[in-house]
Parts: structure tokens; sequence; C-alpha cells
């Protein structure tokens, strides 16, 4: 693969969500993000020469992202470490048109220890990848890790969600009921069903969400499966603390994709920071 180093041992992501990308697919359209003019607009503004999309998953803003690159002469790389993600992908990108195809490369990896051998002008971690991340360790090796992939002034671009007060404290100590939270229908008459079980260990700002899904196929056929997803919680001046710890200037906190600043009510957490 184009110019990469990985360390195998240290792929391990567990949720089975991403073992099941097709199903990813529709859960990701049911919630109708609007996130890609955010991106684009951001990129753009820029004028990079390479852009790193971390946690890519199945090329939703990384196809559109190198078909902008195409005209605007920069490579995006998607990088993801779970595989079946990662093939559904690059199963996506072989219906492109050929110059988006050579604007964009794919690659199985860790932001946490990947290498590349040519720098990044902007680095995105967009629709809550950095969640993921659980530990300070983690995160520390994470930012330090994309600074060392960047061009001196490089970007930094971390999409998250930001702390629902109320939600944690109703789940704080203990769990709360289980509840449908989310119906998807597919075109060819595929449904999946989530529901959700929350509890917040506030002591190490984590939300375990535990997913359980329920796959109809077309023929009435079921799957379920468990994905529970360990979410660590971001609070702004955390963030402010992990730029600035890993040698980045915080240029801004913005709330959501509209690219208002963070405020009590946001919606997001979007914190952008550059290399010093
Ligand atoms: C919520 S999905 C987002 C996928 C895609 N960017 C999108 O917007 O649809 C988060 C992705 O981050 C990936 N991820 C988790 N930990 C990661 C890590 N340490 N390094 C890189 N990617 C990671 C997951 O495998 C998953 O595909």
């Amino acid at each position: 693969m184009h110019g990469m180093t990985t360390e195998n041992e240290r792929i391990e992501v567990a949720e089975e969500i991403y073992e099941n990308p097709a199903d990813y697919d529709l859960e990701v359209a049911a919630h109708a993000v609007h996130d890609l003019p955010f991106w684009t607009t951001l990129v753009r503004r820029e004028r990079p020469r390479r852009v790193l999309e971390v946690g890519c998953g199945t090329g939703r803003l990384t196809l559109p992202l190198a078909q902008l690159g195409a005209t605007e002469g920069f490579t995006t790389v998607g990088l993801e470490p779970a595989l079946p993600m990662l093939q559904q992908a690059t199963a996506r990108a072989a219906d492109a048109p050929a110059a988006t195809r050579a604007a964009l490369h794919f690659v199985q990896g860790d932001i946490r220890d990947c290498a590349f051998d040519e720098p990044f002008e902007i680095i995105l971690l967009p629709y809550g990848a950095a969640h993921h991340l659980a530990t300070i360790e983690d995160q520390l090796t994470a930012w330090r890790n994309a600074h060392r992939l960047l061009a001196p002034g490089g970007l930094l671009v971390v999409d998250l969600s930001a702390p629902n007060l109320a939600q944690l404290a109703a789940a704080s100590g203990r769990t709360t009921p289980r509840a449908e939270d989310l119906v998807a229908e597919g075109d060819e008459g595929q449904q999946l069903r989530r529901t959700v079980a929350v509890s917040y260990d506030a002591a190490n700002q984590e939300a375990l969400m535990d997913y359980r899904y329920v796959v109809r196929a077309p023929n009435g056929e079921e799957r379920r499966y468990a994905s529970p997803f360990a979410m660590h919680v971001y609070y702004p001046r955390e963030l402010a603390l992990l730029f600035a710890s890993t040698g980045f200037v915080l240029e801004r906190l913005l709330g959501s994709y509209a690219g208002e600043p963070f405020s009590d009510e946001s919606p997001q957490l979007i914190a952008i920071g550059r290399t010093e």
C-alpha cells in the first residue's frame, strides 16, 4: 500500500458494527449527518497537497474529498483499522471516475502508530473517530503521532459529540432502560433496528453505549448482535490541554457543522489546532 507502515498487532477495533459495513452504512444514512460541506470548505481553504482522513470507515467522506482533490490538486488518504470497513470503501471507490481514484488511497492502520513517507497539510478525525481513543495515553499518542505526520503549520481537526450533561447525568451510576433509538430501511427492503442502554462512568469520562442490532434481510432472515461502544467523553478544556501539550496551537472550538463557536447548547465539539 501507499507509503505506510503498520503494526498489525496494535489493530484492535472490537465494535461488531465495524465488522458489518453494510449495516454501518444503513445506520449512518439514517442519521443523515450533513458534515460534508463543513469538511470541503475547510479543506479547500487550506489549499493542501495531502489530506489524511482518520477513521475513514466505508469512505462516506473520503470519496467526495478525493473528488474535490481531483479538481483542486490534492491527494486524500483514508486511514482505517477495521478491514471490512476498508474493503467496503475500496469497493465503493472502484465505481468512481479515474481522476477521483488517482487522488485517493486507502490504508489499513491506526492513528496511534501509523507512519507515512510524506507529510500531510491536514489531518481530519471526522464523525467521532476520536471517541474510540479510550485512555489519556491513547489520546496523547494519537495527537503526538498526528503532529509527526503533519507538515509545519499543518491542521489537525477533531470532530466529536459535545457532552450531553442531561443524558450523562441520567446514566451516571446506573444503566438506562434499554430503548430503541434508531430504525433504518435500506433501498432493497432490508431493515436495521438498534437499541441502546447507556451507563456513564463519570470518574473515567466513559459512556458505555451498549448497542444491540437486529438486521432483517429482504428475505426475512434476521441477524442479531451486540456492538457495545466504550465512548470517551471529551470536555472542551481537556481538548485545549491535549492540543497545547502535544505541540499545537488550538485555533478554534466550534459547536456545529455550520461553524458557530462552541457554546453550552452545541451539539458538536469540533477542535481545530495547528502545529506550532
Ligand atoms: C464513527 S466511524 C466514522 C467512519 C467515517 N469517517 C464516517 O464518517 O462514516 C469511526 C471510525 O474510526 C475508526 N477508528 C477507531 N479507532 C481508530 C484509530 N485508533 N485509528 C484510526 N481509526 C480508528 C473505526 O474503525 C471507525 O471506522
